[in-house]
């Protein structure tokens, strides 16, 4: 393979990356992990699948960070899962910590990379990443919005008894309950979903995605999400390596746009071979306003919280 990408955290969300990665041919990947054995035993085990998925991506695992050094991607997925009746913030300080470090040995032998950031508290381990890799923003970038518009589309296309084909779906904001789903700007087949569906359904449908993580948190209960979410990591990592220049919704570094500053949260990008290339941005209602301002304070005391925890 040309390009080569590093997944940082073998667990649940790494390995599905990685395995995703490897079968659809985008790239080699270095697997790293601080558990012993695990990356190396779970790159072993996706290589020998190899044959038989008919590709020919190498996976490589690791303890150490040689193994990803010149990479064209990385991506994080270091750190704790939530459990039942745990909220996103509560892996705050944990999670910083080890983005924190991850970052600090990751970034330096890859210094033209991009980030992607997957690990949670999405939005503020997206800061995290900003100031510990120092890379600019348009090279560092959060996975969120790809999952919830995800979320947001398969629940549309079981409403309306439809092709998931037909979905598309808009979500600005931050990961986790204070998202802003966007009937108005999501449709099936080009209609718009306010068209479809009467205000009630539709507003079953933003409930259910704004909850959608804590839902399979509920079920699964030793861990949260991670088909989904890899899926949605290899759509970005895709656009990036292979330039598609795709919109989608992301978590990217706000100057302005939206009337907001200085903050990562959940907006429509542009993802293409240099990272974020440009902010989409869309006239908002005042109430969807209002909602986007409401969701990036809830993201602001995040990282308040993290400068005053002085990492
Ligand atoms: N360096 C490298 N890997 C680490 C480090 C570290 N400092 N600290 C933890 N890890 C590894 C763990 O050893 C584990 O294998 O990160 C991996 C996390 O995997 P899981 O526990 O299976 O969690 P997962 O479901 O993959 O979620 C990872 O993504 O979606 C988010 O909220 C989720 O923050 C969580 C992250």
């Amino acid at each position: 393979m040309q390009k080569k990408v590093t997944v940082v955290g073998a667990g649940n969300v790494g390995a599905t990356v990685a395995q995703r990665l490897a079968e659809k041919e985008l790239a080699d990947v270095a697997l790293i992990d601080i558990v012993e054995g695990l990356p190396q035993g779970r790159a072993l085990d996706l290589q020998e699948a190899a044959p038989i998925e008919k590709h020919d991506a190498r996976v490589i695992g690791a303890n150490t960070y040689e193994a990803s050094e010149g990479s064209d991607l990385i991506i994080i997925t270091a750190g704790l899962p939530r459990k039942p009746g745990m909220g996103r913030g509560d892996l705050l300080a944990t999670n910083a910590k080890i983005v924190k470090s991850v970052i600090e040995q990751v970034a330096p032998l890859s210094s033209n990379a991009i980030l992607i950031i997957v690990t949670n508290p999405l939005d503020a381990m997206c800061h995290v990443a900003f100031q510990a890799s120092k890379f600019p923003k348009n090279r560092v970038v959060g996975m969120a919005g790809v999952l919830d518009g995800a979320r947001f589309r398969s629940f549309i296309a079981a409403e309306l008894n439809v092709s998931v084909e037909n979905t598309h779906a808009f979500v600005l904001g931050g990961h986790g309950r204070t998202m802003v789903p966007l009937p108005r700007y999501s449709t099936v087949a080009g209609i718009p979903l306010t068209e479809l569906l009467p205000p009630d359904r539709i507003e079953a449908v933003v409930e259910r995605t704004r909850w959608g993580g804590a839902e399979i948190v509920d079920l699964l209960k030793t861990g949260s999400a991670y088909y989904a979410p890899a899926s949605a990591v290899v759509e970005m990592a895709e656009s990036i390596l292979k330039d598609k220049k795709k919109i989608l919704p992301c978590a990217a570094y706000l100057q302005g746009e939206y009337g907001i500053h200085d903050l990562f949260i959940g907006v429509p990008v542009k993802l293409g071979k240099n990272g974020v290339e440009e902010i989409i941005e869309v006239s908002l209602t005042k109430d969807e306003h209002a909602a986007l301002q409401k969701s990036a304070d809830f993201v602001r005391s995040f990282v308040e919280s993290l400068i005053s925890m002085d990492l």
